[in-house]
């Protein structure tokens, strides 16, 4: 991102010199569908951010620009803001909730810009949301404390969207840190750093670049689902409070009584938890051979028992999978189209993107995007 365009920009439109704020996209490279049910993730902070450039209004409202739009949005601040449909959506949103949890704001002239790909599976939206509640806070001179922040822009993801997400996008965007993946445990809202040893292996990111209708509406119902299965697993095991607490042989012992969706849905995310964890012992063993075979067998059960796949997405798998120097691929964020992350050993990163290109545009004629991705830090002012 160039900042001094981004400065010069503000200058122009405001006629002043704001402070600038980041917060990155995320990559998750293990652990899907399982933050809202208490379980793990192994997330990491892309090096691509969303920027909030800001200075401070006293009239109270909160009048904001994109780079990638093209009108500008007015409105005054206000705890009872309703959701819109247009690109401030979320500004409003996460302003609404900081006021709604007591935060005193003064309103901002704003200006944001990103390199975030939108829509895309990786977070551009809570980067935003994070950016942007940093920012407010800072300017007004709040306290910030960075999981209470996550928390805060979690709602207003919900409540301004709809989607019922979990918490793992604006928790990276919050807490990332350089050169290494988190393990978070969605319960508790600790995690534990994993240093990525990007010696032998990098991160590639596949945009299929499709996006399937639906996303909403199908990511709320498998959160129904499962939940559905907590009620009536606890017919058994009255002790769980999420499928989190379901022990694998516990779960084989009664899932049968299970309808078949219900079961599916759960072995997903009981057998990816165990598999999340099981990663993150690899990773600090350093065997990526592993790491990658949870990796895949992550994907299989994303697209088989919990269905959040597509074809593109099955697709770019299987071609990684065919690639030499490629330990493990999996389809990565909420699914429905977006991306596939990939673990690609270090000698073989340009074929691999070439080859995936290739052969992705001869059978979908269209061409992916491959991003090759540092872990970077979470939200910061930029200096
Ligand atoms: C989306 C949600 C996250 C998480 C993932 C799936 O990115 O925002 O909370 O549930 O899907 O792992």
């Amino acid at each position: 991102m160039n900042l001094e365009f981004l400065l010069n920009s503000f200058g122009e439109r405001f006629g002043r010199s704001p402070r600038v704020f980041s917060a990155p996209g995320r990559v998750n490279l293990i652990g899907e569908h399982t933050d809202y049910n208490d379980g793990f993730v192994l997330p990491m902070a892309l090096d691509r951010r969303t920027y909030v450039a800001a200075a401070p209004r006293t009239d109270g409202q909160i009048r904001c620009f994109s780079t990638a739009f093209p009108n500008e949005v007015l409105f005054a601040l206000n705890p009872n803001l309703a959701p819109a449909h247009d690109w401030a959506n979320h500004i409003r949103g996460v302003a609404a909730c900081l006021l709604q949890d007591e935060f005193t704001l003064q309103g901002a002239d704003l200006l944001i810009a990103s390199d975030v790909p939108m829509g895309a599976g990786l977070s551009s939206s809570a980067s935003l949301e994070v950016a942007l509640g940093f920012a407010l806070l800072t300017l007004a001179n709040q306290p910030v404390d960075l999981v209470d922040l996550a928390l805060t822009c979690q709602r207003a993801e919900q409540q301004f969207t709809g989607t019922q997400c979990g918490v793992m996008d604006q928790y990276i965007a919050c807490l990332g840190i350089a050169g290494h993946a988190l393990l978070i445990d969605c319960r508790n809202l600790e995690y534990r750093a994993v240093p990525l040893d990007l010696r032998q292996a990098r991160v590639v990111v596949v945009n299929s670049q499709v996006k399937h209708d639906l996303a909403t509406s199908a990511y709320n119902q498998r959160r129904a689902e499962c939940e559905d299965g907590v009620r009536r697993l606890r017919g058994h095991l009255p002790d769980i409070q999420a499928l989190r607490d379901v022990e694998l042989e516990a779960f084989d012992h009664w899932a049968e009584a299970l309808p078949d969706i219900v079961r599916r849905r759960c072995n997903h995310v009981i057998t990816e938890n165990a598999r999340t964890l099981a990663a993150v012992e690899a990773l600090e063993q350093h065997d990526l051979n592993r790491f990658g075979q949870m990796m895949f067998a992550s994907h299989e059960s994303l697209r088989h028992d919990y269905e959040v796949s597509c074809r593109e997405l099955d697709l770019l798998v299987e071609i990684a999978s065919q690639q030499p120097g490629v330990f493990g691929a999996r389809m990565t964020g909420g699914g429905f189209g977006g991306c596939t992350v990939n673990l690609v050993a270090v000698g073989e990163v340009e074929n691999f993107t070439n080859a995936i290109t290739q052969e992705f545009e001869k059978q979908m004629g269209k061409q992916p995007a491959c991003y090759v991705c540092q872990a970077s830090d979470g939200v910061h002012e930029e200096r």
